[in-house]
């Protein structure tokens, strides 16, 4: 079998690169199966502090789940098929380091979902990005209608899922869906700018962060508040902190070690 990812390191920011081009990177279980295997491996590996999703080729991010696999899967086949893509895309949310999706083209169906699975977007201005299951008889199956509904709103959540219509970027970044939007010809240099900025950071503060977010996004006020306390307390216990604080009164940039 073809690999699936093209995945290469620069410094500390690894970028994972869907490479199913000629069918413009679209997931079938293979390259689900390959996504959640590459996230573990770049979670693991403490010499990668940030990781970048994008997709090979002039066209896609991703255009969607592979409907070909899709179109004939029994209802059993469907609901694994949506759980396992759901499993991978969690595991990426819960990624104890930052994850940017440079979105480069389509980002469709399985596609948006993906990308908004990661912590961080940036588009170039040619991106188009939808749900456009409805078309086929279908809706989200990867966490769409979730995400969607908690990163830009009902409205939003509602609109593109009932018409499946794409969007452009610049109504993606108005809608809050994409951070970012760049020229497409700078879009993987302002990536990788974003990417080494964070790579810079003290990662046990981006894992709190990072795990603040994920948690008290699901939990109430009271318990979200007091979570951070704990995570910012924990930090106390980090020689980067102390580097931090130190490098600030000192006036000199700081070095973190994730310690
Ligand atoms: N699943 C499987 N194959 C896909 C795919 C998907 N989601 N999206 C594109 N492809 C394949 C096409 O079938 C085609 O394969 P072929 O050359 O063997 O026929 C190839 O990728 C190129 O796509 P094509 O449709 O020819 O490109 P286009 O530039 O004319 O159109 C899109 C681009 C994105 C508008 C169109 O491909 C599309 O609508 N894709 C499906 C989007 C979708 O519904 N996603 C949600 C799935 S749940």
């Amino acid at each position: 079998m073809p690999d699936l990812l093209k995945i290469a390191d620069h410094g500390a920011v690894r970028v994972i690169a869907i490479d199913r081009p000629d069918k413009l990177n679209a997931l079938n279980a293979a390259t689900i199966d390959a996504l959640d295997a590459a996230f573990a491996d770049a979670a693991a590996d403490d010499a990668v502090r940030v990781a970048v999703l994008t997709g090979n080729g002039p066209k896609a991010f991703v255009a969607g789940a592979d409907i070909a696999e899709m179109s004939a899967l029994a209802p059993a086949q469907g609901r694994d098929f949506s759980l396992r893509g759901t499993r991978m895309m969690r595991r990426v949310e819960k990624m104890p380091k930052p994850v940017i999706a440079m979105i480069n083209g389509f980002a469709l169906g399985g596609g948006l979902e993906l990308a908004m699975s990661c912590h961080l977007r940036i588009a170039a201005d040619t991106a188009r990005l939808g749900q456009p299951e409805i078309n086929l008889g279908l809706i989200p199956g990867f966490g769409g209608s979730q995400r969607l509904l908690r990163l830009a709103g009902r409205a939003a959540t509602l609109e593109l899922c009932l018409t499946g219509a794409p969007i452009d970027a610049a109504r993606a970044l108005q809608l809050g869906i994409v951070n970012q939007v760049v020229p497409a010809a700078d879009l993987q240099a302002e990536t990788m700018r974003l990417g080494e900025r964070l790579a810079a950071a003290a990662p046990l503060a981006l894992r709190g962060l990072l795990d603040c977010v994920n948690v008290g996004g699901e939990c109430g006020i009271e318990e979200g508040l007091e979570y951070e306390s704990a995570q910012f307390g924990l930090l106390f216990a980090s020689a980067d902190m102390r580097e931090g604080t130190r490098a600030f009164l000192e006036k000199r940039k700081p070095a973190f070690q994730g310690r």
